[in-house]
């Protein structure tokens, strides 16, 4: 896209804006405005009204054409137009800097010292430092119940590290309204209805995404419903339901990823896996995640020499609409005096973990229970 901007401007940039807005291109991340432009408000309007620039993007107004020829008349126009900018509360802050591009990495290390060891940790694995190792750019990933609560903070999480997401619910409006913020942040998502129960809505949508985007790297299977009964009052259709949802359906991607040779498969238990949540009562909901860790060390040393990884990440109680039942809302005081850290999770606590078991990072990893 950058390298296109000097085309746009001989040619006339507000239609070109137009119509590569209308053809859906993708945002920009930065956008260079030349003082000469004609209606340089028009244009700035454009760009930050029709949201052709991502969120954190940076618009570079330039001061003057050339300064030996540059006349007053140009420096009126660009002040106003920095005044106006200024004064825009969209937009962060403006500042004039000297203009210089500079391309690649500046956190890598780059000049060694001789005696230095100049292995993989000196120089970044791959040449690559820790941080641009857990990007995710190019990757796809989907994430089922992504419509509201964790799945939506994954959602989230991925699309930020640059994967591009399928946002997968049963209830298709929470997905699309996910889907709009991400569009808003500059990130590719779509919405999907599946109910991920069924497996044919699983299968559906696993062919879909490959049909659309070639691939499926991250597959996080978050969906989950924890209906609260007691042992004794659990009836066979609430097990089946709660399993249903936790555990079928889950494996549909591997398919795709073991001919792909990479991928990486995220479920969702729930510390209710490893211990029994007190004093609410949810014999159905507690064995299926328990389910869901062995559903995830069971293949997971089984598929890791062909590429593919399987992870599950174990919540602690977290303050999501899962747990604003009348039921339960009155245990919160209850349950945060027995957190260390006092208070429930938010949804923002497990953003991280995602990234970090989607991300190449965490390669040797598989089969584990990151509990949080
Ligand atoms: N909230 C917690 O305290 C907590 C703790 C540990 C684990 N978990 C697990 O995390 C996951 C997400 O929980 P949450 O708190 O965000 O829940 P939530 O109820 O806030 O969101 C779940 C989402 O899944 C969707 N969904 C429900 N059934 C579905 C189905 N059959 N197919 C597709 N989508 C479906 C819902 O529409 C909803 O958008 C669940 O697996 C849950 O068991 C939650």
């Amino acid at each position: 896209c950058l390298s296109m901007l000097p085309v746009l401007y001989t040619l006339g940039s507000t239609i070109y804006l137009i119509f590569l807005r209308l053809m859906n291109c993708e945002q920009f991340d930065m956008v260079f405005i030349v003082v000469a432009e004609q209606s340089l408000i028009n244009y700035y309007s454009l760009i930050i009204c029709s949201n052709m620039l991502k969120m954190n993007g940076v618009i570079c107004l330039q001061n003057k054409t050339n300064p030996a020829k540059s006349s007053d008349k140009d420096e009126t126009v660009a002040m106003k137009m920095t005044d106006i900018i200024n004064a825009d509360p969209r937009v962060e802050q403006v500042s004039a800097v000297p203009l210089s591009f500079k391309i690649g990495s500046q956190t890598c290390p780059r000049d060694p010292q001789p005696g230095i060891t100049t292995d993989g940790v000196f120089w970044g694995y791959k040449r690559r430092c820790i941080l641009d190792r857990l990007r995710l750019d190019c990757k796809v990933a989907y994430v089922t119940g992504g419509g509201q609560g964790i799945g939506r903070a994954f959602v989230h999480a991925l699309g930020e590290a640059g994967a591009k997401v399928a946002i997968i619910d049963i209830a298709l409006e929470k997905a699309q309204a996910v889907a709009k913020e991400l569009e808003v942040n500059g990130i590719k998502s779509v919405a999907m209805a599946a109910d991920v129960s069924k497996a044919e809505d699983v299968k559906r949508i696993v062919d879909s995404i490959v049909a659309n985007w070639g691939r499926i790297d991250i597959a996080c299977n978050n969906a989950g419903i924890n209906m609260n009964s007691a042992s004794e009052d659990t009836t066979l259709e609430e097990w089946d339901k709660t399993f249903n949802v936790s555990l079928r359906g889950l494996f549909m991607c591997c398919r795709i990823m073991l001919s792909q040779g990479y991928g990486k498969i995220i479920n969702t238990a729930s510390m209710a896996s490893l211990i029994v949540p007190h004093p609410q009562k949810q014999l159905a909901y507690n064995t299926s995640k328990a389910g869901v860790v062995k559903l995830t060390q069971t293949p997971g040393p089984e598929w890791i020499d062909r590429g593919v990884r399987v992870s599950c990440i174990s919540p602690g109680i977290v303050d999501t609409p899962l747990i604003h039942t009348d039921a339960l809302k009155p245990l919160v005081q209850r349950w945060s005096n027995n957190i260390p850290a006092g208070r429930l999770a938010r949804v923002t606590d497990l953003q991280a973990a995602v990234v970090y078991l989607a991300s190449e990072v965490s390669d040797y990893m598989t089969g584990h229970n990151l509990v949080i």
